[in-house]
């Protein structure tokens, strides 16, 4: 068995957004062939681990995220990620899993795959593992996970787990519309099914017109070329998504559209600036919604504290 390396770890890792979301018709697996482009952006989900006599899990939220939907029974990713890898290098030894959330719950924005992705890189840390080939059991636990791991601006092919890093030179700045009323990610996929029922789904793939917008790093060339085919499943199930969509373009943004399966909508600005602007346009004037803002690309799950055995701490303190 390893020797254990730290005693407490603490990981961050960012929500996702789709900024191409390409669906094909149901595999005989039950998921669908994705052809997706994923951005990560500034909202975070931040994982501390630390040995315990029981595997465990707790949760608290920022204000406006349903923490009251997240299990924190042995059905909760975070909790199987780190039981997934220990059960995996025949570790016996258990850990509490502390989840602050900063993405809210079942809101189309991978909160649970971060959580679960930050949670793999922790107790890799804390049980000395070598963290270089997680991606491996991140696909076991979710099509998302894996995403969650990297970052930054990058395709995803198969059911999504599939990726490879996509040049974005550019800086984007979003506003988001986000709803403690989540929408279920595989109702929102059998809706899909439902609506395409005898039709003919083409194969899904990443349109080039998005791989150059986000080599020119112009926002204003990306508004041109985002897409979601979840969208309209989304939009059936919750018909006043649409009203929101139509307030972030009157509220002037350069393109608006549902994130993953939803309910979060996406609203791209010109630049910070405009964010702001855009941002104070739809406060308050989207009942039952909350306004976040956040840029991408950002990192994917990264340690941000780490205190070692003998108390040592990642930036050279001494407890
Ligand atoms: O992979 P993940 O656990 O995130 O998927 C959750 C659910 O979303 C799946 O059980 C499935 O219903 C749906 N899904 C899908 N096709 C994908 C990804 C997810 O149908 N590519």
């Amino acid at each position: 068995m390893p020797e254990p390396r730290a005693r407490e770890v603490v990981v961050r890792a960012p929500a996702k957004i789709n900024l191409h979301l390409g669906v094909g018709g149901v595999r005989e697996d039950g998921f669908h062939p994705l052809a997706t482009v994923y951005q990560a952006i500034a909202l975070f989900s931040t994982v501390t681990v630390v040995p315990a006599d029981q595997w465990a899990v707790t949760c608290r939220a920022e204000p406006g995220i349903a923490v009251d939907q997240v299990p924190l029974g042995p059905t909760n990713l975070a909790l199987r990620a780190a039981r997934l890898l220990a059960e995996r290098h025949g570790i016996e030894k258990p850990v509490a899993i502390h989840l602050d959330k900063g993405i809210p719950v079942a809101g189309g924005l991978a909160g649970g795959s971060a959580d679960a992705a930050a949670t793999l890189l922790a107790c890799a840390h804390l049980w000395g593992l070598p963290t270089d080939d997680l991606a491996g059991l991140a696909a076991e636990l979710g099509s998302d996970v894996p995403f969650g791991l990297v970052g930054g601006t990058a395709s995803g092919l198969g059911r999504g787990e599939v990726i490879a890093p996509l040049v974005d030179n550019g800086e984007h700045h979003w506003v988001l519309l986000t709803f403690e009323d989540g929408l279920s990610t595989p109702a929102v996929y059998a809706e899909f099914d439902a609506l395409h029922d005898g039709l003919e789904v083409p194969e899904p793939v990443i349109p080039d017109a998005l791989v150059s917008a986000l080599a020119s790093g112009s926002s204003t060339a990306l508004g041109g070329v985002l897409g979601n085919d979840l969208q309209e499943a989304a939009l059936s199930l919750r018909p006043a998504l649409d009203d929101v969509l139509r307030a972030g373009r009157e509220a002037g943004a350069l393109a608006g559209l549902v994130s993953g399966s939803g309910p979060t909508c996406l609203f791209l600005a010109r630049d910070m600036a405009h964010r702001v602007e855009l941002a104070d346009r739809l406060a308050g004037g989207v009942a039952g919604a909350k306004v976040l803002t956040a840029h991408g690309p950002v990192p994917g799950a990264t340690v941000v504290g780490l205190t070692l055995l003998d108390g040592t701490t990642t930036d050279g303190r001494v407890e």
